[in-house]
C-alpha cells in the first residue's frame, strides 16, 4: 500500500519544516516538497496539521499482577489507549521469577504477542541475581532485549554489590540498566512505624517513601555505574528535585547516566493523596511537592532529563463497579483493596494515553518546551536510548511509517471519557487542552482516525532492539 501525507508541517527532534511524506508499505520511502502521489496512492491531507514520529513510551506495565489484582490494561487495551494518545511503540517489562530468563521472556510473549495492537518491546527486570542469572544475560540479546531494570526498593531489590554486577554485565554487552531509585530499607522501617501508630490513609504512602531515599538512590546508582566501568544507567520515574540535582552532578562528572520523568510528577503533590479519593494518586515513587514539580520541569527544559515516560500501571479506583469496555461490562479489583490500609492499595496510575496531549498543552502551548523538544522527549530520545532508532522515533526515509498527525487547533476537555484506558478514572479530569491527535499510523496503516479505532489485537509486533545505543 502507498500513502502520501501532503502539506503537513513536520516536526522532528531537530527541526520543523513543510514537507510531504511518501509511505511505501510499512516504511517511509521519501520526504520532500510537492511530492506527486503515485497512481493508486491514498492521500492524506495534512495541511494545517503537524506531523511527528509516533510516540515511544519506554515505561509501561500491562497485565502486571500486583497486590492481589492485576493492572487493568492488558496488552491490547493498553496498546489501544496508547494509540489514541499518539503512541505507536511501548516498552514494557518482563518479570523475573525462579525460571531461566528465557522462560520468563517466553511467558511474556505468550501473554503479549496475540494481544498487541501497536509495536512493543520489553525491558528485563532483574530481581534475583546469582552466577546462573549472570550467565543467562547474554541470551537476552538474542531475543532483542537490550535493557535490564533493577530496584533499590520493594522486596525485589538487590544489594549494592549485585546492582553493580548487573550494571557491569549489562555494560559489557552494550545493554542499558534502568534503576528504580528509592531506599527500600528506610521505607520498610517507616511503613512499620506508621502502621504501629495507626496511620492508614493514602497520604501515608507518600510520607513513608521520603524523597531523601530517592535522591540518595540516584547518587548511589550513579556511583555504582561509575564503579562498574561507566555503565549506562537510566533513572526511571524521576520525581524529586534532589534527584535532578544528583543527575546533573553525575552528568557533570561525565557519567553515562540518563533520566526519565513522568507527567504525574510534573503536576501533582502529596496533597492530592490527602483528598477523599487520594488512592487514585498512589504510585511508587510517590507525588512530592510543588518545588519538586518545578525542578523536574526545569530538568526537561534544560535537557538534564532526556525522556518523558508514563509508568502506566492503571487500576480501577472502585473495582467493584463495572465499566463498559468495547460493549462488555468489565470490573477489575483496584484501589478499593486498600481503603482501610494504604499498604494494600495497588501502586500505579493510568497514563500511557495522557502523556502527549497533556504535555503538548502544558509544555508546548505554555511555551515551556519547543515542539522539537516535545518530539525529542517523547519519541526520539527513548527510541535512541533503547536501541529502536532510526526504525522508531524518527521521520526518515527507511524508518517505520509510525506517524502522528496532530491537530494543533483542536480543543478538548480531557478526562476518563476521552482517554481510552481501561479504568474508571483519569488524573487529568476536566483539563482543557489545545492540540490533540488527528490520525495515527502504525507502519503505514491508519490505526486511529479522528476518534475512530481501526487497530486490532495482533496488529502490533515485537521489535527486536539493538545493543550499544548511544548515551544521551
Ligand atoms: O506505582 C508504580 N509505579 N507501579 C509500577 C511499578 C514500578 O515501580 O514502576
Ligand atoms: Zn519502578
Ligand atoms: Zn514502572
Amino acid at each position: 500500500m502507498t500513502t502520501l501525507i501532503k502539506s503537513g508541517t513536520l516536526i522532528t527532534a531537530a527541526e520543523t519544516f513543510q514537507a510531504d511524506i511518501l509511505i511505501e508499505g510499512e516504511k517511509i520511502a521519501l520526504i520532500g516538497e510537492n511530492l506527486a502521489a503515485p497512481e493508486g496512492a491514498e492521500v492524506i491531507d495534512a495541511s494545517g496539521k503537524l506531523v511527528m514520529p509516533g510516540g515511544v513510551d519506554a515505561h509501561t506495565h500491562f497485565d502486571l499482577p500486583m497486590a492481589g489484582t492485576v493492572s487493568s490494561d492488558d496488552h491490547y487495551t493498553g496498546h489501544k489507549a496508547a494509540a489514541f494518545g499518539g503512541v505507536t511503540t511501548v516498552i514494557d517489562f518482563v518479570s523475573q521469577d525462579t525460571s531461566p530468563l528465557l522462560k520468563n521472556v517466553e511467558m511474556y510473549h505468550e501473554k503479549a504477542d496475540a494481544r498487541a495492537a501497536i509495536d512493543f518491546s520489553a525491558h528485563m527486570n532483574i530481581t534475583r541475581w546469582d552466577e546462573q542469572v549472570e550467565r543467562e544475560i547474554p541470551d537476552l540479546l538474542d531475543e532483542g532485549i537490550t535493557s535490564v531494570k533493577v530496584f533499590t526498593a520493594y522486596t525485589m531489590r538487590l544489594p549494592d554489590g549485585a546492582l553493580m554486577e548487573v550494571m557491569r554485565t549489562a555494560r559489557s554487552l552494550g545493554m542499558v540498566t534502568l534503576l528504580h531509585a528509592e531506599n527500600g530499607d528506610v521505607i520498610d522501617l517507616l511503613v512499620k512505624e506508621a502502621l504501629e501508630q495507626g496511620h492508614l490513609t493514602p497520604e501515608w504512602h507518600a510520607l513513608t517513601r521520603p524523597s531523601w531515599g530517592a535522591v540518595e538512590a540516584v547518587l548511589r546508582g550513579s556511583a555504582l555505574a561509575a564503579q562498574a566501568g561507566g555503565a549506562p544507567l537510566y533513572i526511571v520515574h524521576m520525581n524529586a528535585a534532589g534527584e535532578v540535582d544528583m543527575l546533573e552532578y553525575a552528568r557533570s562528572r561525565g557519567l553515562p547516566v540518563m533520566g526519565e520523568t513522568c507527567p504525574q510528577y510534573l503536576f501533582f503533590t502529596v496533597d492530592d493523596l490527602r483528598k477523599p479519593d487520594g488512592a487514585k494518586w498512589v504510585c511508587s515513587p510517590p507525588m512530592r511537592t510543588k518545588e519538586d514539580n518545578e525542578r523536574l520541569w526545569r530538568g526537561l527544559e534544560q535537557g538534564t532529563i532526556q525522556v518523558v515516560g508514563t509508568d502506566h500501571c492503571p487500576f480501577f479506583f472502585d473495582g467493584t463497579q463495572a465499566i463498559d469496555y468495547e460493549g462488555e461490562k468489565v470490573a477489575i479489583p483496584g484501589k478499593e483493596l486498600g481503603k482501610d490500609n494504604f499498604t494494600k492499595i495497588p501502586n500505579g496510575l493510568p497514563g500511557v494515553g495522557d502523556r502527549l496531549p497533556i504535555l503538548w498543552t502544558t509544555g508546548v502551548v505554555s511555551g515551556r518546551i519547543t515542539p522539537n523538544q516535545f518530539v525529542a522527549l517523547n519519541c526520539t530520545n527513548p527510541a535512541r536510548i533503547f536501541g529502536l532508532y532510526p526504525q522508531k522515533g524518527a521521520l526518515l526515509p527507511g524508518s517505520d511509517a509510525d506517524i502522528l498527525i496532530w491537530d494543533p487547533e483542536r480543543k478538548v476537555k480531557y478526562g476518563v471519557n476521552v482517554a481510552q484506558h481501561r479504568t474508571d478514572y483519569n488524573l487529568y479530569e476536566g483539563w482543557e487542552l489545545t492540540g490533540f491527535r488527528d490520525k495515527v499510523l502504525l507502519r503505514g496503516k491508519v490505526i486511529v482516525d479522528g476518534d475512530e479505532w481501526l487497530g486490532k489485537p495482533g496488529g502490533g509486533r515485537f521489535v527486536r532492539r539493538a545493543p550499544y545505543a548511544p548515551v544521551l
